[in-house]
Parts: C-alpha cells; sequence; structure tokens
C-alpha cells in the first residue's frame, strides 16, 4: 500500500481520490481553504464531506502558496508520502515546489513553471528551434501595438498565466486592441477571485495559428512519454474561444498521430517534465502541430468518462501509477469506439419554459448519455454564455467513431433547442 496524496481537486476529477482508494493505497487529501478549483463550480457541500469521507486522511490548510509545504511536512514525517498530485491548474507550481523541497518523485519546479507560463514556454521552444507560434511580450498598451505591426492579424492576446479563457482575445483589427485594453481593467475586477489567484497581468502576443484544435493526453513516463489519446476541440461557430465540445479519439491519421508524438517528445525533452499526466493543447497546421499551451494535469471536464468508455479504463487509475513509477499499461489506438463530452452554453440567456424537465427526460431516453449534468427546471433563468465557466449543463454521448460522435453531439443540441427555446453555442460539421 503506498501513501498517495492530492493537492485540491476539480469538481469532476473529484472521484480520482475514490480511484486511488480503490486501487488499494493509503489516500490524503489537502484542500487549500483560498484558492481551492472546487470553488470554480456550483458544488454542494455534501459532495466535498462525502469525497473527504472517502479518503483516509482529510486536511485543509488555510492558504495553498504559504501552508502548503508546511502541512505535507507534517504529513511526510508521519507516513512517508509515495505520490503527490494536482488535477487542479491552481496547485501545479505549488505542488511540485513542495515535491523538489521534500525529495518526492516530481518534476522539476522550474521545467514545470517554464511549460505552463505561456510566455517562457514559447521563449524556450523557440531558442531550441522547436515549432511554436511567433510571440512577444506585453504590458501596456503601446508595446502592444508596436508587437501587433511586427506580428501582423489576426493575433491572439492572453495573459502569460491563465485557465479557462480568461483574458484571451482574437484580435482581427488594430481597433479590437484598443478595446481589449480599455476593457482589462474591468474584466480583472469581474473574475472571480479564485481565478485572479492564477492569472497573471503579463500579456502575451502571438501569432495566430489556422486549423483544428486538438488536445493530447500524455504520461511523462521519466520523458520518455506517452501520448495516451488525441482529442479534438470543436469551437463554437459563434466564438471561436469557446469550446462546445471534445471528440475522443480525435480521428487522426497514423502518419498525424506519429507527427503529434514527435513534436511532444521534442517539447517534454525540451523543457525537461518527467513526472505526471498533462493536457497539452496544440492546432494541426498546414505545418504540422503548434503547441496552443501544456497543462501540468490531467485533462478535465467529462473527457474522463468518455475515455473510460472508449477503452474500459479509469484514466485517473493511470494517474496514480504514474506518479507511483509503475509504468502503466496504456491502450493504444485504434480504439474500438468513440464519445463526445458536450458543454451547453446559451447564445442569448433566456427563461426556461413550462415542463422542460420532463422534455429533458426524453432527450436523455433517445440519447442514453454515458453521463450528463442537466439540471434544469421551468422558469430557470439561464446566464448567456460568456465563456468556459457559465455553461448551463454537460453530457457525454457514446458513439461508433469520431465522425458519428461529432453528428451525434450537433443532433443533441439540435434537440434541446427545441426544448429549451434559445440557441445553444454549435460546432461546424
Ligand atoms: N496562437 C493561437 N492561434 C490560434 N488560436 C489560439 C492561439 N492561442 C490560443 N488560441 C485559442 O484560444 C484558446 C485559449 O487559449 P489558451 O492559451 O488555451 O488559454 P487558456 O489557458 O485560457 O485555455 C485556445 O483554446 C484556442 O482556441
Ligand atoms: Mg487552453
Amino acid at each position: 500500500m503506498a501513501h498517495v496524496v492530492f493537492v485540491d481537486s476539480t469538481a469532476p476529477t473529484l472521484t480520482a481520490l475514490e480511484t486511488a482508494k480503490e486501487m488499494g493505497h493509503f489516500v490524503t487529501f489537502i484542500r487549500p481553504a483560498d484558492a481551492s478549483a472546487l470553488k470554480l463550480s456550483s458544488l454542494s457541500r455534501e459532495r466535498i464531506e462525502s469525497a473527504e469521507k472517502s479518503v483516509d486522511q482529510a486536511v485543509v490548510v488555510d492558504r495553498l502558496e504559504a501552508d502548503l509545504l508546511g502541512a505535507l511536512r507534517r504529513i511526510h514525517a508521519e507516513r512517508r508520502i509515495d505520490a503527490l498530485l494536482t488535477t487542479s491548474e491552481l496547485a501545479v507550481i505549488p505542488t511540485v515546489r513542495a515535491a523538489e523541497e521534500l525529495g518526492i518523485r516530481a518534476t522539476s519546479t522550474l521545467s514545470m513553471e517554464t511549460a505552463v507560463t505561456k510566455d517562457l514556454c514559447r521563449d524556450s521552444l523557440r531558442e531550441a528551434g522547436i515549432r511554436s507560434a511567433r510571440h512577444f511580450r506585453a504590458e501596456i498598451r503601446e508595446q502592444a501595438v508596436e508587437a501587433a505591426r511586427s506580428l501582423g492579424l489576426p493575433l491572439v492576446i492572453k495573459p502569460s498565466r491563465s485557465a479557462g479563457k480568461e483574458g484571451v482575445a482574437i484580435i482581427r483589427e488594430e481597433r479590437e486592441l484598443s478595446d481589449y485594453f480599455d476593457e482589462l481593467p474591468s474584466s480583472r475586477r469581474a473574475m472571480s477571485q479564485t481565478v485572479a489567484t492564477l492569472v497573471s497581468t503579463r500579456l502575451l502576443m502571438e501569432e495566430y495559428i489556422e486549423g483544428v484544435l486538438h488536445s493530447a493526453e500524455i504520461i511523462a513516463n521519466d520523458g520518455d512519454i506517452e501520448v495516451f489519446m488525441i482529442a479534438r476541440r470543436e469551437q463554437a461557430t459563434n466564438n471561436p474561444l469557446y469550446e462546445v465540445a471534445a471528440v475522443l479519439p480525435a480521428g487522426l491519421t497514423d502518419v498525424e498521430q506519429r507527427e503529434v508524438k514527435e513534436y511532444m517528445q521534442e517539447i517534454f525533452s525540451r523543457l525537461g517534465l518527467t513526472v505526471g499526466v498533462y493536457h497539452v493543447e496544440f492546432i494541426m497546421s498546414g505545418d504540422g502541430p503548434v503547441l496552443v499551451e501544456v497543462n501540468g494535469r490531467i485533462m478535465g471536464g467529462m473527457a474522463p468518462f468518455v475515455y473510460r468508455h472508449i477503452t474500459g479504463l479509469d484514466p485517473f487509475r493511470l494517474l496514480v501509477q504514474e506518479h507511483l513509477g509503475e509504468k502503466p499499461h496504456v491502450p493504444r489506438p485504434p480504439f474500438g469506439s468513440a464519445g463526445i463530452s458536450i458543454a451547453l452554453g446559451s447564445v442569448s440567456g433566456g427563461i426556461l419554459p413550462d415542463g422542460v424537465e420532463e422534455q429533458v427526460e426524453k432527450v436523455k431516453q433517445k440519447y442514453q448519455p454515458l453521463a450528463s449534468s442537466l439540471n434544469l427546471r421551468s422558469g430557470q433563468r439561464i446566464p448567456k454564455q460568456l465563456g468556459n465557466f457559465t455553461v448551463f449543463g454537460f453530457c457525454c454521448l457514446p458513439a461508433e467513431t469520431t465522425e458519428q460522435a461529432r453528428a451525434r453531439g450537433l443532433e443533441l443540441i439540435s434537440d434541446l433547442e427545441n426544448v429549451l427555446g434559445f440557441d445553444i453555442a454549435k460546432y461546424a460539421l
């Protein structure tokens, strides 16, 4: 029995704690009171309590940055920690920093900081001659205008560290850059406190890469990487920054998959990412894959449900095994099935009509989702979608092939639009 310690969690990845218990380990869960990713969703107190009850030891620390190391030092002295990991973006750097301090196997702090700080990551790739979008840093408007002249339009502007699309914009005309800076102070004020602790004020401007957005799920495996899934990300037609769905597997050819693996291996070797499971976003461009960002944690949201459906394997099992240095056996493509995880966002916002409960039930009967979160009531006000944090529901569907998954996703959205009475964000087939 090993001692597995989780630092924080998102709502959907709480099941990772239960997986680690099922694997027979002694499990400790540390929840930061100030900056927990659990605060980003409307999770019931009971769900958190039941997750805390499912583990052997639950510890609350007041402040993630300041108190984590001290708490871990005490825990480690009492029972040696074998694996220290997190599924929360907010805790990625504090966790590797603590691991390094305590001598627990993990990627080095310097490597992790370079990987997840978007401008430092691009600097590093560029220096090594690895394909990357051209980029500039900007702190003030004048620098940004100058950078835009060098980069050309369209371009992407984003905080050097962020999540959930906060502060990210596609700039197609010079005027939009000016608007971006005008709105910067108010958009920062509107950010939840939890998100604001992560989002940096340093801005990165980069070349807009044309192509289809994808993500690769990667086990670092002591530097000899294992790409265990590639997903296609469906961008909303009303705003490409909103992600409507993740389709697993992506449906890339063998040649394309090999190209992705080689590119990711170059990136991981350059950055020195040696331990952990990573969710890496990239665009398939005409010149091959181009990195969007490295996330120092496993895939989030409902994607793990879809992965389990396709392979029969719980991805959190891979996560725990990887941190224990166990070299898990990973199912390889071609996979015999596919699936889609859909995030439902309302284009305009609206009030749900009478009888919506039964109608939604009928839609569920028709599609038999693998998992869903569609707690909708008549008269409920649904907000207009403003980003990843303002979706009103999730639904995961099984399918036989990638193309069938993509088509079924749009059919479900269309059926739900008829029931709910407003437009839902869609993607193009
Ligand atoms: N260089 C780029 N070219 C084209 N689209 C981009 C580029 N960088 C980011 N994007 C788009 O913006 C989205 C958010 O950017 P990302 O760096 O992933 O920020 P976040 O950390 O908020 O997810 C991406 O999912 C992608 O759709
Ligand atoms: Mg992203």
